[in-house]
């Protein structure tokens, strides 16, 4: 089935009483030069474009290996995906967005369970995670580009340990795939001195752009959802964006949040009122988190979980400091139905609801707070896509990617580089005794 793409559509609606004419088109203006270098490959990073073509050039052959990998692991209860970072958040979005709420709930399902492992250094997570592991038929996917960050490696050798003395070491092999770089890093020779499968993440590719490799499809594939759908989805999205034409929606997001920024509006909260896209939300904040804020500059991305924070961070929103705006993602029809029933006692008063689907009354929650929203000047941009599944969740990682590609390069940043997060790295591991650190360790000790 081919899925109509009616686009994912940028409304910006609610940012016109914020703003001139003459200020977007300029704006305007600049998000097509920024498109131009992205495309060209001629700025800062263009060694890091691999992610931009990604979608059309995957091949079914490439897919097919993923699905086969899934396909061993269909009767196993649970596939742990060790990394973190870009090589964490792109799975974790898609399969929160796309899996049954109440799916670790609900015994043994047709495919694994997939839980995380390496994406914090908690004592209590890892050992519960163990008592999880021991009582389960488990493979573990370990990703790391690098292939030398220290909480996946930590993860990896614990739980390696752990499988080594259940399956032994030959057993093991055949149940862990790395997926890392062609040839740097401990991951790859570990996993050419073991024997275990590996996918590699192409050298021109950056962790937070990695979502539409094996980094996110293999752990996706493994939760049993269609990767081919959501290929599709990002290569027709990445055909949408490569246009220059006026109505291309990334451009249009990327001129109209710089045009915000401008005017002192240094906050992005993206806001969805469906928890399955509370993950997406985490995924879109490193992205644009890492690729723009450097250089003392970059809008802060934030988000929210509507209703349910519309009674915690809605009073701020509403009210607080005017330093906000909304980017809303908007869905269009549920894939789920639940009318709300009639009472005849009426005691809670909440028959003028009855009948009505929960789904419009949340639609109603939304247009009705982002008017509120644009009244306490807060400007909202509505990003719309049609429902959420395979295809809208490809198409929508492809879309941000490309939108932020071209949003960085308006504000004149690099956006494919993360120098600020080595500082915290150095530290702890002076901090942990690590050689060659013995010095920074002193001073550091020093301060605290
Ligand atoms: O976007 C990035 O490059 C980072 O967030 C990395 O993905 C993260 O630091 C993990 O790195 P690695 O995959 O090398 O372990």
């Amino acid at each position: 089935m081919k899925e109509i793409v009616n686009r994912v559509n940028v409304d910006i609606k609610g940012v016109t009483p914020f703003i001139d004419e003459s200020e977007l088109k300029s704006y305007n203006k600049a998000a097509q030069d920024a498109y131009k270098t992205l495309v060209e490959g001629s700025g800062r990073g263009n060694d890091f474009l691999g992610w931009v073509d990604l979608p059309s050039n995957i091949l079914p052959t490439h897919i097919e290996l993923i699905n086969d990998i899934a396909r061993e692991w269909r009767g196993l209860d649970v596939v742990v995906v060790i990394g973190i970072g870009g090589s964490y958040l792109g799975s974790k979005a898609a399969l929160e967005a796309l899996s049954h709420h109440f799916s670790l709930h609900l015994g043994k399902m047709e495919w694994p369970k997939i839980v995380f492992a390496g994406q914090n250094l908690s004592e209590e997570y890892m050992s519960e995670l163990m008592d999880l592991l021991t009582e389960s038929d488990f493979a573990t996917i370990v990703i790391s580009k690098s292939g030398t960050t220290t909480e996946p490696a930590v993860a990896f050798r614990i739980i390696k340990n752990l499988m080594e003395r259940k399956y032994s070491k030959a057993g093991t092999a055949g149940r862990i795939v790395a997926v890392t770089d062609s040839s740097k890093g401990a991951l790859k020779k570990l996993a050419d001195e073991q024997g275990y499968r590996t996918f590699i993440i192409p050298d021109d590719i950056g962790g937070r752009y990695s979502v539409l490799t094996p980094v996110g499809l293999l752990p996706i594939a493994a939760a049993g959802f269609d990767i081919e759908k959501m290929v599709l989805g990002a290569a027709d999205m990445q055909r949408i964006c490569i246009s220059p034409s006026e109505d291309n929606p990334a451009l249009k997001y990327a001129a109209v949040r710089n045009l915000l920024y401008s005017k002192g509006k240094k906050i992005e909260i993206l806001v969805n009122f469906n928890p399955k896209l509370q993950y997406f939300s985490e995924w879109w904040k490193q992205l644009f988190g890492e690729s723009e804020g450097k250089e003392g500059r970059g809008i802060f991305p934030a988000s929210v979980n509507f209703t349910s924070d519309l009674h915690s961070m809605g009073q701020y929103v509403q009210d607080g400091e005017r330093t906000l705006f909304e980017t809303v993602i908007t869905v269009g029809s549920s894939n789920r139905s639940l009318s709300i029933v009639n009472d005849p006692d009426n005691l809670d008063g909440l028959n003028f609801l009855s009948g009505k689907s929960i789904d419009e009354c949340n639609k109603m929650a939304e247009l009705g707070t982002m008017l509120a929203h644009i009244d306490g000047g807060v400007p909202n941009i509505r990003i719309e896509i049609p429902a959420i599944n395979e295809y809208y969740i490809g198409a929508l990682f492809y879309f941000f990617e490309f939108a932020c590609g071209v949003s960085a390069y308006i504000l004149g940043i690099n956006p494919f580089d993360q120098p600020g997060v080595e500082d915290y790295k150095k530290n702890m591991f002076a901090l942990l005794g690590k050689p060659g650190f013995e010095e920074l360790s002193k001073s550091l000790r020093d301060r605290l």
